[in-house]
């Protein structure tokens, strides 16, 4: 553990960088379970994660030293578990303003939470929760973006990295802290209860809101406009017969 000058309230203040591990979720769920109270906002970074895990079993793979992976702990015990995807709104939007900031406006969220540049993904996120009766008691925050790599594997769909947008390298720490800060302010708002202000910024930066294209729904070929997302996070889409609520596993996006 170490200090740092990462210039936030809590989070990244206490950092762990580690220079190989499975998983920086797993890590961090460990260490909530094995030691004393863990500090709310406590960073765990990996220069390589040989298991890294991403949303509905799939591998998160990075190449090592040149990317962002990382957990953070947050104690959104305010939140019960039925508001959970406010989470995943905040964090999300929290990357989102960091990386717009670097990159410009063509940065998106695809629903649920992956950060896309146009139509490829640069970073993703893979939140776990953990309950005490009806709320969440701790949140493991698991982000993933590509930084300084320029190949990847056929495993991975449409991918993107900040170097390959920018044309030049970043630098890891910097943007370690410009995430850190960033998503401090959107778990700020989160707080203080600003829900509709995260309501209506989501909507702003979601990939092709409003946009027809086809899906695949439940393995049946769809046209479509995404409307939005309800409360508990399915996804809103406006197909020709019906305003369909979808989840994860029913819903495919099609690219051309
Ligand atoms: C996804 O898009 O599927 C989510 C990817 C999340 C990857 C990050 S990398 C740091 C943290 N540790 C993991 O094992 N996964 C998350």
């Amino acid at each position: 553990m170490q200090n740092n000058t990462i210039l936030t309230l809590f989070i990244g203040q206490c950092l762990v960088k580690l220079p190989e591990i499975d998983s920086t979720n797993n890590y961090l769920k460990k260490l909530l379970s094995n030691t004393k109270p863990l500090a709310e906002g406590t960073v765990i970074m990996a220069d390589h994660q040989f298991a890294g895990r991403g949303q509905q079993n799939n591998v998160w793979e990075a190449e090592k030293g040149k990317n962002l992976t990382i957990s953070i702990l947050l104690n959104p015990s305010f939140l019960s578990l039925n508001q959970q995807f406010y989470l995943n709104k905040a964090v999300s939007l929290g990357i989102n303003d960091c990386l717009s900031e670097i990159i410009g406006e063509d940065c998106k969220i695809k629903w649920p939470n992956d950060i896309y540049f146009k139509d490829q993904k640069m970073g993703g996120v893979l939140i776990e929760n953990i309950a005490q009766g009806r709320n969440i008691k701790s949140s493991i925050v698991g982000i993933g973006i590509n930084v300084n790599q320029q190949n990847f594997g056929d495993n991975v769909a449409r991918p993107t990295s900040l170097s390959k947008i920018l044309h030049r390298n970043y630098d890891l720490n910097d943007l370690l802290s410009q995430l850190c800060k960033s998503i401090e302010n959107r778990y700020l708002e989160l707080k203080d209860n600003a829900i509709d202000c995260l309501d209506k910024d989501y909507l702003s930066k979601l990939y092709r809101l409003n946009e027809v294209n086809e899906y695949l729904i439940d393995d049946e070929l769809y046209s479509g406009a995404i409307k939005g997302v309800t409360n508990q996070g399915l996804l809103l889409l406006q197909t020709n017969d019906e305003l369909k609520s979808l989840d994860l596993k029913q819903v495919k996006f099609i690219f051309d």
